[in-house]
């Protein structure tokens, strides 16, 4: 119900923005000068490695390969550059509620639970639509997840990363309240700007720069060498080729990707390369499956021969929920996605964002014919997530076509465990709406009182009752678009990133992920791309 409000209140946005898109064009850098549609690709061609996904972890992967060897990237999206809502931060919302027609960079999709949520479908992956916030992992995720991690390397991959992408927001009048109310609410140590996980409430980078432009895993790219790299874009994949070498040990061998006019392309690799999957946690199960590795029984009911029987293929999938408060406080304020956060020793994670809305009055469009300036709502967000959910979901096929996307369950609050990190987050908020710095956002009521006016539901009244605040959890979950999981490493794949059981074959993106990095996941992502690049290079040198 709340869920359909919030999604009413999408779409009303969604109505107005679309009134008042940005002007601003934006050309692809001369870099991508290697990126070409899929059409105009072979029908067949051999390749050192084919990385699947030019996504977060796909294209930094790609650029990091092409110094040695020759890579083709395949990302079933088009090309961000160009698109005034994906490059600004002011676009955000819009991008996200264009998620219906078939090409748009964000496809939509609902998990069972009715929880509207988006993966990225673009070169650049969901880094080219996403909220911008960057935050190195937290220091138990590296000893947590299984993956063996070199710490040296993961440092030198950041960095990478970070000096192309990397930018220190600027706060404004919404991101500076909150910071205050955070700290005035006990959320402590106050540590400033970084870009390290922090207990505390923080600054944390951004990949929009000062002018409000999106950078993104696609930028990464301007490191390739370019004649090693052909990116391919509008290439969608839909199997992986897997044969059995002479010991009968089966081992990726090329895949098969479809163009937009619906040819079938063969990619192959040469001898010692790779098939690297960066589909994210939604893509790479489904690909696996729909190649045939996944569970016997649950293929064999798909009629889809069976390859490699690996039970825990789009098991483990995990999201965290986001719970929040939005308002329409008394005065205009700038538009901020996530800057400030608020990590507390509870489990709970604090983020806000404030929005603008331009809103055209209806009536002046119709009576007056010459354009009139806009009108502006401010809507201002107050929200906590979990930072390491332990309810578990799953994915399982709707289609064997690779297009239709997987259904998805996430369970969320199964876990109890998450209800009561939830309600220690959601009485966070309480306090920090309650905080002296939150006055100003309060209406003056014709009574004498100070109010706030909420956009969709407003906290409970008793917050110190955990059954009503864990109601409050449960009816209005929504997502803050961190799901995980899905070929965890341990399961799915080695600690090498490898998939079991298959040569020549690895995972690299969030998929992998047992645990969340504990805060927001692209600079771990990202980081993943470059650190598993070089360790595949250095792999090759031995
Ligand atoms: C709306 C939104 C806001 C977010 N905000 C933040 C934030 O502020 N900070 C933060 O740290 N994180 C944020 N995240 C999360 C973060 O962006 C993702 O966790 C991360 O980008 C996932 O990376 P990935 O490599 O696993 O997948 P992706 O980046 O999604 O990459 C997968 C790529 O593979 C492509 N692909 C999939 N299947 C195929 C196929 N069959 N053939 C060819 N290509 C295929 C997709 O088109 C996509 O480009 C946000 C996410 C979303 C959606
Ligand atoms: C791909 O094709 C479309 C038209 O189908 C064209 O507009 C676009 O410029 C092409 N892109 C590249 C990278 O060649
Ligand atoms: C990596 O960086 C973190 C944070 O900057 C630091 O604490 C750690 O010592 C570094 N580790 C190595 C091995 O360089
Ligand atoms: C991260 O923390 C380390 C100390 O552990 C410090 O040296 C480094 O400057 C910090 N990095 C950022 C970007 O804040
Ligand atoms: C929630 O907060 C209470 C009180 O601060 C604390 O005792 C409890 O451990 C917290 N719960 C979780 C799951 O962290």
């Amino acid at each position: 119900m709340d869920t359909k409000l919030s999604l009413l209140f999408l779409a009303i946005f969604f109505t107005l923005l679309a009134l008042a898109t940005p002007q601003v064009q934006q050309q692809s850098p001369a870099y991508l000068g290697f990126a070409f549609n899929a059409t105009d690709l072979p029908s067949e061609d051999y390749y050192d490695y084919i990385v699947v996904g030019g996504g977060t972890a796909g294209c930094p992967l790609a650029a990091t390969l092409s110094q040695n060897f020759r890579v083709l990237l395949l990302e079933r999206g088009g090309i961000p550059y160009g698109n005034p809502n994906l490059m600004s931060q002011e676009g955000f919302l819009a991008t996200l509620t264009e998620t219906d027609y078939f090409e748009s960079p964000a496809q939509g999709f609902t998990s069972e639970e009715g929880v509207p949520n988006a993966r990225g479908r673009v070169l650049g992956g969901s880094s080219a639509i996403n909220a911008g916030f960057y935050s190195r992992a937290d220091p138990d995720f590296y000893k947590n997840s299984g993956l063996n991690w070199d710490l040296k390397v993961v440092n030198h991959s950041y960095e990478w990363v970070e000096k192309a992408i990397v930018f220190q927001p600027e706060l404004q009048s919404w991101q500076s309240a909150v910071r205050d109310g955070l700290i005035e609410a006990g959320v402590d140590p106050y540590v400033g700007f970084t870009l390290n996980h922090s207990v505390g409430t923080k600054i944390g980078g951004t990949t929009f720069d000062r002018m409000g432009n999106r950078h993104s895993a696609a930028d990464l790219l301007q490191y390739a060498k370019p004649l090693n790299l052909k990116v391919a874009v509008h290439a969608s994949v839909e199997r992986i080729l897997v044969a059995s070498s002479s010991f009968s040990k089966q081992s990726a061998i090329g895949v098969v990707y479809r163009d937009r006019i619906g040819r079938y392309h063969h990619a192959m690799v040469r001898d010692k390369g790779e098939v690297l999957l960066s589909a994210g946690a939604l893509g790479t199960p489904q690909l696996l499956l729909l190649s045939g590795i996944g569970s016997r029984p649950y293929l064999s009911s798909w009629g889809i021969p069976v390859v490699h029987h690996s039970p825990y293929v789009g098991q483990y999938l995990y999201d965290n929920p986001r719970n929040g408060i939005s308002i329409v406080p008394p005065m205009p304020l700038e538009h901020s996605l996530i800057q400030v956060v608020g990590i507390t020793n509870s489990g709970a994670y604090l983020e806000a964002a404030s929005n603008v809305i331009p809103f055209y009055s209806p009536a002046r469009s119709i009576f007056i014919r010459t354009p009139a300036p806009p009108l502006h709502l401010t809507v201002a967000t107050l929200m906590e997530k979990i930072a390491g959910p332990l309810s578990i979901g799953s994915l399982r096929l709707a289609s064997t076509d690779v297009r239709t996307n997987p259904i998805v369950r996430f369970n969320y609050f199964s876990n109890p465990e998450d209800v009561e990190r939830c309600i220690n987050g959601t009485r966070k908020i309480g306090a920090v709406l309650r905080s002296r710095s939150m006055a100003d956002f309060r209406f003056q009521e014709w009574y004498g009182g100070h109010n706030f006016r909420f956009v969709g539901p407003a906290l409970p009244h008793d917050l110190s009752n955990d059954v009503e605040l864990g109601q409050f959890c449960r009816r209005t979950v929504s997502t803050i678009w961190h799901y995980h999981g899905g070929c965890v490493s341990g399961k799915v794949v080695d600690h090498h990133f490898r998939v079991i059981g298959v040569d020549a074959l690895r995972v690299v993106d969030g998929s992998v992920f047992p645990i969340s990095p504990g805060t927001n996941p692209q600079a771990t992502v990202l980081m993943m791309g470059r650190y598993v690049g070089l360790k595949i290079l250095r792999e090759r040198m031995k």
